[in-house]
């Protein structure tokens, strides 16, 4: 039997090339050779995002990205994690399992706390329980679903082993495999993508490629990268520069190989690097668009492929509640 990968996609904001290359391309490959889970983790962005237009249209555009992207819903159980009650019912479980210190841990958590220290504020201003409870909910999102693996980046490990922390204390206490414990499969060799700024790209650093910008926005974008002063003539490093490292993430190795010699070999412009940056993120991204485009248009379609990918999923939440129920001495059947 395969193993079974789960990761949850947090709906804030529109996906940029950073959350393609770094997340959605890494996860739609692992589900070649897992089962894969992956879903809309709505519940968690309520923490932050409170207008339901907002929302609503976030849950929309992730999805469609991801569908877009070349997530095949027919292999990929895809969904919202709001479709699924059990995912509410495990969290009050684990909540019995939960230390309040585990959570005063949490990284999140933490720098909430620190900041309002730094402005003088209450420790837990603005700190809302959702937040505050933020690693249980996702506990329950990995562990309902009996999950092997969980690809994640960097800043979300701490996460997953506070899953595994309370997965195993529900375990000690009666004293066999209720739940499952997972790991993290965090991909180091996942590139870093720079943003226009030479930073890494990030919604917070205002320096990203939206992943669906219309051809005319992207050409705008890609000659908006900065750049040093070297002229035209001067040979350049382009292991150094942030356009060349964005092209490598479009253009096969020897295009690669081509573009990097012309750099080394001086007289090519700023410029032309970027036409060049243009053409090969067009070429990849164009397609992408379309078919975004076109998911967009049926949103009846869409909240279809939703549905159906919860109906797959409750079956399985269903028998890991009933097991831990069971276990617990709430059902004795
Ligand atoms: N916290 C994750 C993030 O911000 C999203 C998430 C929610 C998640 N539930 C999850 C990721 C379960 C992996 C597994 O990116």
């Amino acid at each position: 039997m395969k193993k079974i990968a789960l990761t949850g996609i947090k709906p804030t904001g529109i996906l940029h090339i950073g959350n393609y290359f770094g997340a959605i391309k890494p996860a739609l490959e692992l589900a070649r050779d897992y089962d894969a889970r992956y879903f809309i983790a709505d519940y968690h962005a309520l923490n932050t995002m409170k207008d339901p237009e907002e929302m609503a249209s976030c849950i929309r555009e992730v999805a469609a990205g991801w569908l877009a992207a070349g997530l095949d819903p027919e292999k990929v159980i895809f969904y919202r994690q709001s479709s699924i009650p059990e995912v509410f019912e495990l969290t009050s479980m684990l909540m019995a399992f939960t230390s309040k210190g585990l959570m005063n841990r949490a990284h999140a958590y933490k720098a909430a706390v620190q900041e309002n220290a730094e402005r003088g504020d209450d420790p837990d201003a603005g700190v809302n329980m959702g937040l505050f409870t933020y690693p249980v909910l996702m506990a329950a999102d990995i562990i309902l679903f009996d999950s092997d693996v969980v690809p994640v980046g960097k800043d979300q490990v701490q996460h997953i082993e506070m899953a595994q922390d309370i997965a195993q204390a529900v375990n000690f206490n009666y004293k066999k495999e209720v739940l499952k414990v997972p790991r993290a499969a965090v991909q180091d060799e996942v590139a870093v993508v720079p943003g226009l700024d030479g930073r890494k790209m990030s919604k917070s650093y205002g320096n990203v490629i939206p992943l669906f910008a219309p051809e005319k926005e992207l050409r705008k974008l890609v000659m908006r990268i900065v750049t040093n002063s070297q002229g035209v003539d001067e040979p350049k490093d382009p292991d150094a520069s942030q356009i060349y490292q964005l092209y490598k993430l479009f253009a096969p190795a020897e295009e690669q190989a081509a573009l990097a010699a012309r750099y080394r070999a001086g007289g090519m412009g700023w410029g032309e690097a970027k036409e060049e940056l243009f053409r090969a993120a067009n070429r990849t991204l164009g397609p992408l668009r379309e078919r975004f485009e076109a998911i967009m248009t049926d949103r009846e379609k869409l909240d279809a492929v939703l549905e159906q990918g919860a109906e797959k999923a409750r079956p399985i939440a269903a028998a890991t509640v009933r097991r831990f129920r069971k276990a617990a001495g709430i059902d004795r059947k």
